[in-house]
């Protein structure tokens, strides 16, 4: 049986109790039982995710810095007056864009979108620091973000989209297309989009990627039951749950779940929810798509999007793809 995949990005947290109580409500009655991945990021979960990227077994953030740097000039050419940055998180990436991109930039006007207000705060103060910007921070989603971005039209020159870390990873097909449709309609013909994706590699390195074995991206996962637990008023035994990463070949995508080590009753009082999960059973928390890199050409071209550089850390397997709206 193909189970019904998650639907939405992963990093796009609203912030209203009910609208997690809905959810929580509608993806664990699902079958499989699930949890959209966007609720993995409390300040512990993000904070946890923070220190995954720097596991030596996730080699992903560090591939795609050598990248930016690497390309930066290429990326951020003298005719880019505007920059937007889907997840925005530290800034960091952004900030290392920049610096490498040297003295041949223009004045550059910064868009910054989290849903984090803390990392907004922090990355906003950090590019603030660095000659010739001006930051507008978006405290949004993707969607909400992307609209705002679309209406901000104050300087002429073009444009440049970041969509880095592999997010667009979390995003089931469908719900990548219409993302990457969505930017395209926010930005002009002309305009630039870079994307950062993580590439097919061998299994055993994927594996190890997304159970390493310091057990951070455990605590990550299983941290999601601590949030049900705190926000609705669940009553997760968090010890009554493993981890596992498992790789799908047909789907191209690492899953993240929590299997039950054994039959247990669960309640989750904000959302009204009340049932027994079976030894075995599992919750389907995270999907990470991982791509060749020409099926990322293809479905940004399905986008309307035409790709003009494609810079590839052969070590690592990542690539960084810079396309133009066409
Ligand atoms: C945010 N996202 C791209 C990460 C990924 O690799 O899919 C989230 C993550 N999940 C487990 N480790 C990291």
């Amino acid at each position: 049986m193909t189970p019904t995949v998650l639907t939405t990005p992963a990093r796009a947290t609203p912030g209203s109790v009910s609208g997690f109580a809905n959810d929580v409500r509608h993806y664990l009655t699902q079958h499989p039982r699930q949890l959209p991945s966007r609720y993995l990021y409390d300040d512990l979960g993000s904070a946890l995710f923070e220190a995954i990227c720097r596991l030596p077994w996730y080699p992903l953030t560090r591939a795609e810095l050598r990248l930016l740097e690497a390309h930066a000039r290429e990326v951020l050419d003298a005719g880019i007056t505007t920059v937007i940055e889907l997840g925005s998180g530290s800034g960091d990436k952004l900030s290392a864009l920049i610096a490498a991109a040297g003295s041949r930039r223009g004045r550059l006007e910064l868009h910054l979108v989290d849903v984090s207000s803390s990392a907004l705060t922090e990355a906003g103060q950090a590019l603030e620091r660095l000659e010739n910007v001006r930051v507008v921070t978006h405290r949004a989603t993707y969607e909400i973000g992307l609209g705002e971005f679309g209406l901000a039209r104050s300087v002429g020159g073009r444009r440049l989209a970041l969509f880095l870390g592999s997010n667009i990873g979390n995003f089931d097909p469908p719900g990548r297309d219409a993302f990457l449709a969505s930017v395209r309609s926010a930005i002009d013909r002309g305009d630039a989009l870079l994307l950062g994706v993580d590439l097919r590699k061998p299994v055993r390195d994927l594996l190890l990627a997304y159970d390493d074995p310091l057990g951070v991206t455990a605590a990550f996962n299983r941290n999601l039951l601590t949030r049900i637990n705190r926000e609705l008023r669940g009553d997760f035994e968090l010890d009554g749950f493993t981890h596992r990463a498992l790789w799908s070949e047909d789907s191209s995508r690492i899953e993240m779940h929590l299997r039950s080590n054994r039959s247990q009753s669960i309640s989750v009082r904000e959302a009204g929810l009340d049932f027994v999960m079976g030894e075995g059973e599992m919750i389907w928390t995270e999907s990470s798509y991982k791509y060749d890199p020409p099926e990322i050409v293809s479905m940004l071209k399905r986008s309307g999007f035409s790709v003009r550089a494609q810079w590839i850390d052969a070590a690592d397997r990542f690539a960084l793809t810079l396309a133009e709206a066409v």
